[in-house]
């Protein structure tokens, strides 16, 4: 099953990806993970990127839908993805819809109070990536990864400005896919709110039905 998951920063796309793919055997394709990567290897890309994502502004159209076409052709997705945080806008979409097929877009859905609370709690493992908060998740001895024993570091677009800029981009930017989505009718709304776990059933019982 190919999927797509849409929705502010911090509505927790990664956290649920990780589980949905855990539970339904894809892989989970976070393109701001693929940045982030890039830029703590020193390739080319990341050092293109890195000044653009910690503003919390997005990265150009033509170099996300390039990574993203080269990723799609790869073997490890044949048996399908969770497209995390792409498409992002309008033209990613169209360009989406000449690669590949999808069975919807899932759109977590949550308001601006609880974004900010859950992206400045937010910490994450230098080693391999787990996402944390220091309130809703907190790891079993503070500061480290329960997973790999990495150190958790905040995310530079964890900052207040950053947030506030993320959010912006966000409204102006993504939402308009929520439409484009719907009028496919390949929108699939899930309420982001409660724990991940509830949110985990709200979207195997949207998948059941949809
Ligand atoms: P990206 O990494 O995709 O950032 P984002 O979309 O802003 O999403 P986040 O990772 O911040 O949040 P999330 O929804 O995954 O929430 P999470 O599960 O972590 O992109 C980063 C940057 O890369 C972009 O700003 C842009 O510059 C660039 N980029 C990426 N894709 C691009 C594209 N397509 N085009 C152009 N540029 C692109 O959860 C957040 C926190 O909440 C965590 O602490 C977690 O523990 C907690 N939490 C999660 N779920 C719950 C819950 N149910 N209850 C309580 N707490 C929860």
């Amino acid at each position: 099953m190919n999927l797509i998951f849409l929705g502010p920063p911090g509505a927790g796309k990664g956290t649920l990806a990780d589980l949905a793919s855990a539970e339904m055997g894809i892989p989970h394709v976070s393109t701001g993970e693929i940045f982030r990567s890039a830029i703590k290897n020193g390739t080319e890309l990341g050092k293109k990127v890195k000044a653009i994502i910690d503003s919390g502004s997005l990265v150009p159209d033509e170099d996300t839908i390039a990574l993203v076409r080269e990723k799609l052709a790869s073997p490890e997705l044949g048996s399908g993805w969770i497209l995390d945080g792409f498409p992002r806008t309008v033209p990613q979409a169209q360009a989406l819809e000449g690669l590949a097929e999808y069975r919807g877009a899932v759109n977590f859905e949550i308001g601006n109070e609880e974004v900010v609370k859950r992206l400045s709690g937010r910490r994450v493992c230098r080693g391999c990536s787990r996402n944390y908060h220091v309130d809703f998740m907190p790891p079993r001895k503070e500061g480290l990864c329960d997973a790999c024993g990495g150190e958790l570091y905040i995310r530079e677009d964890d900052r207040e400005g950053p947030i506030r800029k993320r959010l912006e981009v966000y409204r102006a930017q993504t939402e308009p896919l929520i439409a484009y989505f719907r009028q496919r009718g390949k929108l699939i709304d899930v309420d982001a709110r409660p724990a991940p776990d509830k949110v985990m059933d709200a979207l195997r019982a949207a998948l059941k039905k949809d």
